[in-house]
């Protein structure tokens, strides 16, 4: 059996892999629906590769999710992280306004996909509704353009383990807007953009 550093660093080549082939996706085609799911499918395959994610190298949250960078690109590039969500953790409608792709290694998180319907016309305000749902689990995955909104909640008893990948760093994120459907209400956090 194969000891925890070598894991590490067949763990390191297959991230660094992972994305060698995204550049190569997005250098030719730029970040469209194709492109996204193309990207969607090796993430997947990535995410198969259970004996390169143990649970055993990655440490649970402490309350709600835990994000462990696995790659993260210099110069202003993407993230790629294993993101663990225990049971019942729940994130209500948002819009990153940066694209992501995930990929499920255990667990289940509902992800349920929104359309805004309003003009954006009134501060504050906002309506979405839903338009399809997503089930990130082993074997599956979900891709989402820069302003697609959606939400999740991590079912069943176990928690959720995902690949993460984000064209940018969470740390480098742009405002994130939030939606709260029961009230038509609508709010945004401070981009991260401008941070060094
Ligand atoms: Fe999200």
């Amino acid at each position: 059996m194969a000891n925890r550093s070598d894991v590490a660093t067949r763990r390191a080549r297959a991230c660094t892999a992972l994305l060698a082939q995204v550049h190569a996706i997005t250098d030719k085609e730029g970040i469209t629906p194709s492109a996204l799911h193309a990207i969607k499918l090796r993430l997947v395959a990535l995410a198969k590769r259970a004996e390169l994610f143990s649970l055993a190298d990655f440490a649970m949250p402490e309350a709600q999710g835990r994000t462990h960078p696995l790659l993260l690109e210099d110069n202003d590039g993407h993230g790629l992280y294993l993101t663990i969500s225990l049971p019942g953790k729940e994130a209500a409608p948002h819009d990153h306004g940066i694209w992501c792709v995930n990929a499920g290694i255990a667990g289940c998180e509902r992800n349920v996909l929104y359309r805004r319907t309003d003009n954006g016309s009134k501060p504050g305000v906002a309506s979405v509704m839903q338009v399809g749902e997503v089930l990130v689990a082993p074997g599956n995955g979900m891709a989402m353009a820069d302003h697609d909104i959606h939400s999740t909640e991590v079912v069943g008893a176990e928690p959720s383990v995902t690949l993460a990948l984000y064209g940018y760093a969470l740390a480098r994120f742009p405002s994130v807007t939030w939606f709260h459907p029961a009230f038509s209400s609508v709010r945004t956090t401070p981009s991260r953009r401008h941070a060094a």
